[in-house]
């Protein structure tokens, strides 16, 4: 057919063409397979050998590395794990797959990075600070593993706390001015491939600002009078406020590491944490053993650790989930009855209610209006420029107004721009209320083509304010978030996940000075406290009550503290939540009923084993997973685990 098409001379340049880009990518590939990039070697059990960890990882590698001098063999191996078998090295792409088929090795997958998924929360959930505690709770260490800690916060301040109880067995790396304190009994930083970025700094202490929210979810101290910026004014605290906080930093500004995960889980093991919360999304595995969150819970299990993990933001489709193994607590995100509008008033005295946490009091000043897409850039046209996109509109026309844009995502470019403010649009009321570096609000489509042809018709200037943001009750809460990953667990739909929700949305807590207050870097303001969401803000609360269930009964299993959780977790309905269980699992954590649950579905070990034979996991490799393990049964199916939940998937 080509060949009726084409002149004949074409049909040359065509074919050299061809020749040339296949020549050229056949060069690129052989670079790319020669090339050595840091992979995982992941080979289950720890070792039980005479020889160090180290010497066999080295001895493996010099059977396997091409062209590369003996003593240079131990600069390509960049860690080794201790509470499993495994380690992080720099391979081709050839010698990757060679040791992928040595016997004994469960995995190897290439180092990709993985991203960070009032406190009125507590007292919404009747979790008030006056409960009854355990006289243990100071006892108990919450591992985190995150972007690091700012250990100044007046969350971690250590004022009336004894040394760290005597089972702690970890460290506190000082870096850069950084200390711990007896709040912050351990801090460590992991980052095997050395590659910091400007900006990170090699030391437990937190420049993001994540890590500090989630720690103080969990365990912060009691702090009267936080706000951001005066909005969501309250006392602040953790669930746990007298526990202890080991902080595992895994995060820097270019993502979270799956080597660097897994050697912040097994550090926590051998410190001695008694549970371990991890607010991050991992690329979505499909098998459990080249998921570094999935291998790091496993082995906490079999030391006795809860693991409690955030389920992802990237809802509301179905089978969106991040973290689903068995052996951890995954956790979705609801709403709580603090919502936030904002409002914009036209100079002609109307006023409509829109979304947004608009930390910025104008006083009523009144700003010209402008319509994003009556001011285009020369280079752009108003049907561009309309959405307000970064390089689209006129900085000349905008600075110093308010812009009217036609996007539904949140747009910071006007920003960029000189603008005093804008006004974004969409469908549906957001359940989530997003900050932004200057005075903005999302309203209703509807109202915003009101502001338009108000904009339009007038002759003279159209003026417009932005409102500071007030706080308003949602009587509709809890219902679970839109951003909240829903179930099915894509590996094994047996396991009903998420196991729960809680609140992760405008969570205010401790956050770090240096971190900028919304995603925006050149938004230089500085504050102690902020408010966030995401399924990230949702796991710490239930590390917490993990926490204050472990406090009253400290011989608990991982397995009867997921458990308790989750038979008692409050109903919810399918009413206000289309994908019902697939969205909130049992329903929403409650804390107080979570110490008095009844029945417990424990598991242990050899349970989960026979889970994997449910996975269609060969016996060898389960053995190498855990040597005690003898052989599979036959009659293994998914939800023979003695879980607390059943789904039960139906080929419809
Ligand atoms: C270390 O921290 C203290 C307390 O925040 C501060 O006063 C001091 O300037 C810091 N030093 C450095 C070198 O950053
Ligand atoms: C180090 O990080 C930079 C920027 O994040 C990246 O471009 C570079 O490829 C990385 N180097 C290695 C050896 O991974
Ligand atoms: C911006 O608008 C002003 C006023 O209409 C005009 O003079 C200028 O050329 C425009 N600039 C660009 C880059 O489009
Ligand atoms: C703008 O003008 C149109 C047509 O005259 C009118 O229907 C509309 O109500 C006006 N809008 C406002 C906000 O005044
Ligand atoms: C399990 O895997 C091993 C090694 O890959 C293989 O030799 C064995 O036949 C497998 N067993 C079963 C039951 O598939």
């Amino acid at each position: 057919m080509a060949s009726k098409l084409l002149p004949r001379p074409l049909i040359y340049v065509v074919l050299l063409r061809l020749l040339i880009c296949s020549w050229l990518f056949a060069s690129l590939i052989q670079a790319e397979q020669h090339q050595r990039k840091t992979y995982i070697i992941y080979m289950g059990d720890r070792i039980k050998h005479n020889l160090p960890a180290k010497s066999l990882h080295t001895e493996m590698l010099s059977r396997v590395l091409h062209g590369v001098p003996s003593h240079k063999i131990s600069e390509h191996l960049l860690h080794t794990y201790e509470n499993f078998h495994g380690c992080v090295a720099k391979l081709t792409e050839e010698e990757a797959s060679t040791i992928a088929g040595m016997n004994g090795v469960v995995s190897v997958f290439p180092n990709e990075k993985n991203y960070l998924a009032t406190t009125r929360s507590w007292d919404f959930m009747d979790f008030p600070l006056n409960v009854k505690r355990s006289n243990t709770e100071s006892d108990i260490i919450v591992g985190v593993i995150d972007s690091g800690i700012w250990p100044e916060s007046e969350s971690f301040r250590d004022d009336g706390y004894g040394p760290p109880p005597a089972k702690w067995k970890g460290r506190c790396q000082s870096s850069h001015n950084f200390t711990c304190n007896n709040k912050i009994i351990g801090a460590q930083y992991f980052r095997a491939d050395g590659n910091f970025s400007d900006g990170d700094i090699a030391s437990p202490r937190d420049t993001d600002g994540h890590g500090t929210h989630c720690a103080s979810t969990a365990a912060g101290e009691v702090v009267e009078m936080a706000s951001l910026l005066c909005l969501g004014q309250g006392t602040a605290r953790g669930g746990v406020p007298s526990a202890r906080i080991a902080v595992y930093k895994s995060c820097w500004s270019d993502g979270c590491h799956g080597a660097d995960i897994m050697a912040a889980f097994d550090a926590a093991i051998s410190d001695g944490v008694d549970l371990i919360s991890v607010s991050l999304s991992v690329r979505r595995a499909q098998e459990y053993f080249t998921n570094p969150i999935a291998i790091g819970a496993f082995h906490a299990m079999k030391n006795g650790i809860f693991t409690s993990v955030a389920a992802g933001n990237s809802g509301p489709g179905l089978e969106t989930l991040d973290n689903f193994a068995p052996w951890l607590i995954s956790v979705g995100a609801s709403t709580m009855d603090r919502q936030f509008t904002t409002k914009v008033q036209l100079g002609n005295g109307m006023v409509f209610e829109g979304t947004s946490l608009n930390t910025f009091d104008l006083q009523n000043k009144a700003f010209p209006l402008i319509y994003g897409g009556d001011a285009p850039d020369r280079s752009s046209s108003s049907e561009i420029s309309r959405f307000c996109r970064q390089g689209t509109l006129n900085s000349t026309l905008v600075k110093g107004k308010i812009v009217l844009c036609d996007s539904i995502f949140g747009s910071v470019e006007p920003f960029l721009d000189g603008a005093a403010g804008v006004i974004m649009q969409d469908l549906q009321p957001h359940d989530v209320a997003h900050k932004f570096p200057l005075p903005a609000s999302y309203i209703h489509v509807d109202d915003a083509a009101r502001v338009l042809s108000y904009t339009r018709n007038l002759t003279s200037t159209p003026y417009e304010t932005i409102l500071k943001s007030v706080q308003v009750k949602d009587t509709s809460a809890p219902f679970v978030a839109s951003f909240s990953s829903r179930g099915p667990s894509p590996v094994s739909p047996g396991i009903l996940k998420p196991d729960l929700v809680a609140p992760g949305v405008n969570i205010l807590a401790a956050w770090s000075p240096v971190a900028p207050i919304t995603g925006s870097a050149l938004d230089r303001r500085s504050v102690s406290y902020n408010m966030i969401y995401g399924t990230s803000m949702a796991c710490p609360h239930v590390s917490a009550i993990a926490a204050y269930v472990k406090s009253f009964h400290l011989d608990w299993s991982e397995a009867a503290i997921r458990s308790a959780l989750m038979t008692t977790a409050s109903p919810m309905s399918r009413a206000s939540n289309e994908d019902g269980e697939l969205a909130y699992g049992s329903g929403h954590l409650n804390p107080l009923k979570a110490v008095h649950p009844g029945l417990v579905y424990d598991a242990k070990v050899g349970d989960y084993l026979k889970f994997l034979c449910s996975q269609g996991l060969n016996a060898s490799v389960i053995r190498v997973l855990d040597y005690e393990f003898s052989h599979c049964q036959e009659s293994n199916t998914n939800w023979d685990l003695n879980y607390p939940s059943i789904a039960l998937p139906t080929s419809l």
